[in-house]
């Protein structure tokens, strides 16, 4: 079992507030992510999947392919785009980086099988000193 990763960006636009709230609690809680005006991230995405090397080509998995499928499901929906009100896997769910991660693992996952591989992990970096990882569960 060898594991491979393809990495893709995206630039969009969000915002961590609820609606209920003051300015001022969602400042408390979300910080700066939560600027009533919007603000944009550059995200960086890693989908690492996993398999054993096929005999003819020693590839688990054509890598073109794999991106094509991560651009199709993920990056058109997500890039220049805001997330709270343009992406419809993301609709009614706080835009925080651990639920796009998820979102981004369930759009891609049986896209992923079909390629023959296994999905192994959504790795997504907002900012240079966060990211999260999500396994599938
Ligand atoms: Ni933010």
């Amino acid at each position: 079992m060898i594991h491979i990763t393809r990495r893709e960006r995206f630039s969009a636009a969000h915002k961590l507030a609820k609606d209920e709230w003051s300015d001022e609690q969602n400042m408390e809680v979300f910080g700066k992510c939560s600027n009533p005006n919007w603000h944009g991230h550059n995200y960086i995405l890693w989908v690492t999947v996993k398999g054993e090397p096929q005999p003819s080509t020693g590839f688990v998995v054509d890598l073109s392919a794999l991106g094509d499928v991560i651009k199709e499901k993920v990056i058109a929906k997500l890039d220049h785009k805001n997330i709270n009100l343009d992406v419809d896997f993301m609709k009614g769910q706080m835009s925080s980086t651990e639920n796009i991660a998820i979102a981004i693992w369930n759009q891609i996952e049986k896209p992923v099988a079909e390629l023959g591989a296994q999905l192994h992990s959504v790795k997504l970096q907002e900012t240079e000193n966060n990211y999260v990882e999500y396994f599938g569960n």
